[in-house]
Formats: structure tokens, C-alpha cells, sequence
């Protein structure tokens, strides 16, 4: 459906848990992390009957994030029940990529058809002080299987000032052999990161001036897309931060604990529990006719009152 500003809507983006087992500097604090409890967390069925009321109201692709997808109970039963929605063109989930030797061949299975990876580093010790307590083999395990098994990957890396812009070529030239997407994002000012020192915050035109071989492509979704001249695979820049992203955005998101947030930046939540068929597909349709012409980050951060584990990533 279109929302109030003419943008047509046909993407959710549903999270699973707000758990995750790295605590990366920019997402969560590293100890005291709210938990919700247990009956909280929205049910395997209730997942289900979110993604059919949002394919009803013509939303056809939908991604499970989390905090981190992999490690919620039932991740299989999800997918799969919301695999076989009619309707659905792609189901896509972002993971950390830690788990993912073990479940990548079983998610093909349930019906997940693209996996986004995140990945802010290759250096070993960088990995594990960015995200506290991860190993990057197991990371790049979980890639290597997850392209064996045939899904085409995305890698998002945060781009973080003073952290990991001396990494650009070194990530970028996963592209070389691979045919994935090494996808450099913007950080926001969300959560752990709201009040981090500006010389965290790089736009991406950091990208293009730390490698001024790439070749424009294409813009798909998000994501403006690049290539180096005789590499198999992209490089793609998501600026969050800038508002051409508001106008294109096509986005709706659903957090674990069952509450519709029609902007990630955005205060407003609209909740969805307790509700089924004719209910849930009205109270949806009502949360998407709320959503903002654009955030207002610029002006002092993002107004969410959730840190990214727990809204989705
Ligand atoms: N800014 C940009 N991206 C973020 N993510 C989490 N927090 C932020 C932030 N403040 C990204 C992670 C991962 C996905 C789950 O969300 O890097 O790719
Ligand atoms: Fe977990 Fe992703 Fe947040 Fe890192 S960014 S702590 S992997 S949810």
C-alpha cells in the first residue's frame, strides 16, 4: 500500500530477538542489557501472522534481523511458515554470520533466499574489540558456507571513523573473487553510538575518495552501487543520513516484542499483539499511514528510544 507521502510500501523488516551474542560497540552496551522476557518475545505463530497481514497489505519482501536471528529458538519454524506465505517474493535475513556453518544449508531449506552478513573488519583483534567477544574465523566461516550453499551475499560493514576506515581497500577487496556486495554504511546516531565523537561519523564519500577506482554502476534499493574495474563483485554505499533515503524509503518494521515502528527513528510505535486477521491487518495499515516524511537525526541523533538490538537491525 502508499503511505500518506505517495511512498509505496512493500518491504518489513521483522525482528525475531533483541539478543545477540557479540555486543558490537555501536549496538549494545557490553553488560545490564534489558532483557525481555521471555512472554515478551512475539511467538513463532504470531511471527507468521505479522508476515501474512503485511503480505496482505502488499508488502513482498521481508527480512528476520534481531539483535541476532540465529540464536532465537524456533528460527527454522519461522522461516519456513513464513517461507510458504503466497505472496512473498524474497525472504531475506541479517545475521552476524557466527552461526551460520551449522544453519546456512537448513535456512536454504525453510526458504530464506538472500543473507546479509555483518562484517565491520578483517583484522582478528579489531573483530573482537568491535564486537566484544566474537571470533572473525568463525565469521568468515559462516560466509564461506553460506556462499557455498548458494545464496548470494551481502556484507555490511559500519564504517566508523578511527576504527575502521583504514580497513576500505582491505573489505573491498573481498570483491575480487567473490561475487558478493561489500556494503559500507554510515554510522547513525542510535543508541550505544548517540553521543560517540563526531570523528566516529563518516559520510561515504570517505569510500570514493579512499578508492577512487570504483566505476559506478547502478543504484539498487538503499544502495548506490560501485565496481572495480576486472572484480567479480560490488561495493555498495548506504548514507543513512541523508534524506533521499526518507523519500525512497519503503520500509515498515516490526520490533521482537511485537510493536510496528513505521520509522526506525521515529518515536511512534503501534502494537500489534494480541491481534489477528481483519485487526492486524488494519492496525498495520493504520501504523504505515503514520509514518514521517523524514527523520530528524541531523538535529541532535535519532529520536528512537531503543538501541538497534532492540528494534532490528
Ligand atoms: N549505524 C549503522 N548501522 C548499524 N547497525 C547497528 N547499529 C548501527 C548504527 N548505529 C547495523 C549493523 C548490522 C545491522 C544489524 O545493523 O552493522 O549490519
Ligand atoms: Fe549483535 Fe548485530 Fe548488534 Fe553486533 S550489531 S551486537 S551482531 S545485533
Amino acid at each position: 500500500m502508499t503511505d500518506e507521502y505517495g511512498r509505496n510500501i512493500t518491504y518489513l523488516r521483522l525482528s525475531v530477538t533483541d539478543l545477540c551474542n557479540l555486543r558490537c560497540l555501536y549496538c549494545m552496551p557490553e553488560k545490564g542489557i534489558p532483557q525481555l522476557s521471555h512472554e515478551k518475545i512475539l511467538r513463532v505463530e504470531e511471527c507468521v501472522e505479522i508476515a501474512r497481514a503485511a503480505i496482505a497489505l502488499g508488502i513482498h519482501k521481508i527480512r528476520i534481523t534481531g539483535g541476532e536471528p540465529l540464536i532465537r529458538r524456533g528460527i527454522l519454524d519461522i522461516c519456513r511458515g513464513i517461507g510458504r506465505l503466497p505472496g512473498l517474493e524474497e525472504l531475506c535475513l541479517t545475521t552476524n554470520g557466527l552461526a551460520l556453518a551449522d544453519k546456512c544449508q537448513a535456512l536454504r531449506e525453510a526458504g530464506v533466499t538472500r543473507l546479509n552478513i555483518s562484517l565491520d573488519t578483517l583484522n582478528p583483534e579489531k573483530y573482537r574489540r568491535i564486537t566484544r567477544r566474537g571470533r572473525l574465523e568463525d565469521a568468515l566461516a559462516g560466509i564461506e558456507t553460506a556462499e557455498k550453499a548458494g545464496f548470494p551475499i551481502k556484507i555490511n560493514a559500519v564504517l566508523m571513523g578511527g576504527i575502521n576506515d583504514d580497513e576500505i581497500m582491505d573489505l573491498i577487496g573481498l570483491t575480487a573473487d567473490k561475487p558478493y556486495e561489500v556494503r559500507f554504511i554510515e554510522l547513525m546516531p542510535i543508541g550505544e553510538c548517540l553521543h560517540w565523537p563526531q570523528e566516529r561519523f563518516l559520510p561515504a564519500e570517505t569510500i570514493l575518495k579512499a578508492c577512487p577506482g570504483l566505476i559506478p554502476c547502478d543504484a539498487r534499493g538503499v544502495a548506490e552501487r560501485y565496481r572495480l574495474p576486472g572484480y567479480r563483485g560490488t561495493v555498495g554505499l548506504i548514507r543513512p543520513m541523508s534524506h533521499r533515503f526518507c523519500g525512497d524509503c519503503n520500509r515498515i518494521r516490526v520490533t521482537a516484542d511485537g510493536m510496528l515502528k513505521p520509522c526506525l527513528h521515529s518515536r511512534q510505535e503501534v502494537n500489534l499483539r494480541g491481534l489477528q486477521g481483519k485487526e492486524l491487518v488494519a492496525a498495520m495499515r493504520a501504523g504505515i499511514l503514520q509514518k514521517p516524511l523524514r527523520h530528524h537525526m541531523e538535529e541532535g541523533g535519532s529520536d528512537a528510544q531503543r538501541t538497534m538490538n532492540r528494534i532490528g537491525g
